[in-house]
């Protein structure tokens, strides 16, 4: 399989035609919060696609449905980070994650008089509504997230390429927290066909090609300041370890969360250069509906903080409404 290099790809793939909107959206929401001193985390989320077809009828994509990174971005508000979150398109997103499917619907009531038709909240269920709802309405009045979406692998990148470039000014105020399952695996544009690929034709065989990873550039030329954390996605637990050890060594960045696809919504491992900890929930806290990233996220924000500290970043509250 033939790799190219990190450059290489940003040549041969045009960004997408939203980018600039996007770029100069990153942009005012980095440089507003920079300049009152508040911490940003970039939050990315949901799986990358990989078209077979530029008018793309089909993709290769991956299981990713963005639980981690929805719900990772609502505990970094509450902690005072501002997020960027950088997520799939159509993946679950802070807030609304907690109403998919028919879950909303179901909590409403309809009062039908003809043209004073009204909807109100089921008196049980407005104790679930109002604590989310509050904190989505504080969020937003503070101008505290911005979301910006993706869904090939290209488009990722692209993305991704484009905040690092923002938050570089933050220094180590900025932490980037890559929850995004990002494919390993591209077809390269120039052997994507422009057509809907036609079964007349035969079964096609489809060679993909490597990914550059891009946590190279990003934690070396991107943001050389700011706190990187890489997640780890294993299904063999005796290879979930050394892989996370295996990154940190080659990237040099701050932490990997190793995580298995089996059991990811109930145990984790932070692994930084020194020390693993592992977070587990109890099955009580399964059944309780706790999250397991409002830990994960504790315990980031308090690395975080000494990594401030010893770069002599103030650690302080942030200073605008947020
Ligand atoms: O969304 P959920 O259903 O809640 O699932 C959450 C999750 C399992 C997707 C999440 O917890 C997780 O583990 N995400 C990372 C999965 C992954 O892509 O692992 P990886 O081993 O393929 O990549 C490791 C790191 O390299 C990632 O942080 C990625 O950002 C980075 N990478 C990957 C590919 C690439 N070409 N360049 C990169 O820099």
């Amino acid at each position: 399989m033939a790799s190219s290099t990190w450059e290489e790809f940003f040549a041969v793939h045009l960004p997408p035609p939203d980018f600039e909107d996007n770029r100069s959206l990153l942009k005012e929401f980095c440089e507003r919060h920079d300049q009152y001193g508040n911490k940003i985390v970039l939050v990315t989320s949901g799986g990358t696609t990989v078209p077979l077809e530029h008018n793309t009828v089909r993709f290769v994509d991956n299981f990713s449905a963005g639980t981690r990174g929805a719900s990772s971005a609502e505990y970094f508000l509450e902690q005072g980070y501002a997020v960027i979150f950088m997520h799939r398109q159509k993946s679950l997103e802070p807030f609304t994650r907690h109403f998919t499917g028919q879950k909303l619907l179901d909590m409403l009531e309809i009062q039908d008089r003809g043209p004073n038709t009204s909807i109100s909240v089921k008196p049980d269920s407005v104790d679930v509504l109002a604590p989310i709802l509050l904190r989505y309405k504080a969020a937003h009045a503070a101008g505290a997230i911005l979301h910006v979406s993706f869904t090939t692998v290209s488009e990722y990148f692209w993305l991704l390429r484009a905040a690092c470039e923002c938050l570089a000014n933050l220094g180590a105020r900025a932490m980037l927290y890559l929850a995004a399952a990002v494919s390993d695996f591209y077809i390269p544009k120039d052997r994507v066909p422009t057509h809907k690929m036609q079964s007349a034709c035969g079964a096609p065989i489809i060679q993909l090609h490597l990914v550059p990873k891009m946590l190279a550039p990003l934690v070396n030329l991107w943001v050389p300041e700011a706190y990187v954390v890489s997640f780890k996605l294993e299904t063999d637990e005796n290879l979930l370890i050394p892989k996370a050890r295996a990154a940190l060594d080659k990237y040099k960045h701050k932490m990997v969360v190793a995580n298995l696809l089996q059991t990811r919504h109930h145990r984790v491992i932070l692994v930084s250069p020194d020390v693993s900890q592992e977070i587990v929930l109890t099955r009580e806290e399964v059944h309780a509906g706790v999250d397991i990233e409002s830990s994960i996220v504790c315990e980031i924000v308090r690395v975080h903080a000494l990594h401030m500290r010893h770069a002599g970043e103030p650690v302080s509250p942030p200073r605008s409404p947020r």
